[in-house]
């Protein structure tokens, strides 16, 4: 299996696509870090017209600080409360794709957020733990890559994966093996599973 294959395949011109069901209002990418959540939600957003938020990027935005910078200075847990708080407004909107942090289904309250908002596709980014290692430490040779703290003790990564793992299955409504896939094979397998169900 090749490494880090989501981010190899860019492309520049928008393809003819399948539409979103006209019974989605919002696509939730799950997954954890690496998976290529926001690759794939770029990608998402280009092919369908939707605009994309990376809760990420929205937390920073609204906090005013980086996402390690909360960490460093105000801890995980407030990291965790401008999280959950960001994702209850962001599911407000509609023609949304949203990237979550790898750590959002954790929260017990983030879930049953998923759960409870109507008209929402979670789709989980799925791919093996070496695999994601190795996408991430390849995404952080890039200057311009935002620092992950949670990555910083390769055995804590793990066992976070370990305890995320059943929790991004359980509020998948849709799973997308990324593994041997390209970020637009991936979003064509999305948009193919959207459409049968
Ligand atoms: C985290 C993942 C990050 C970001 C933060 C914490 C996690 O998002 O939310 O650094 O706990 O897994 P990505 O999954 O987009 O890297």
């Amino acid at each position: 299996m090749s490494t880090a294959t989501l981010d190899l395949e860019m492309p520049t011109q928008t393809t003819t696509r399948m539409p979103v069901p006209a019974h989605y209002d919002r696509i939730v990418l799950t997954g954890f870090m690496g998976s290529g959540k926001t690759t794939v939600g770029k990608l998402l957003a280009e092919s369908t017209g939707w605009k994309l938020v990376d809760l990420d990027r929205e937390i920073e935005r609204r906090d005013g600080r980086s996402v390690p910078q909360i960490f460093a200075e105000s801890g995980e847990s407030a990291f965790r409360r401008a999280e959950a708080a960001a994702l209850a407004s962001v599911l407000g909107q509609r023609r949304v794709i949203i990237a979550l942090g790898g750590g959002a289904p954790e929260e017990l309250g983030n879930r049953l957020l998923l759960e409870q908002t109507p008209r929402t596709a979670v789709v989980y980014l799925s791919a093996d733990f070496a695999e994601l290692v190795a996408r991430c430490r390849k995404e952080a040779e890039d200057p311009a890559a935002v620092a992950r703290p949670v990555l910083a003790d390769a055995d804590v990564a793990r066992e976070r994966f370990a305890r995320r793992k059943p929790h991004y299955e359980r509020i998948a409504d849709h799973v997308v093996e990324t593994g041997s896939l390209t970020a637009s094979q991936c979003v064509d397998a999305l948009l193919a599973k959207l459409a049968s169900k």
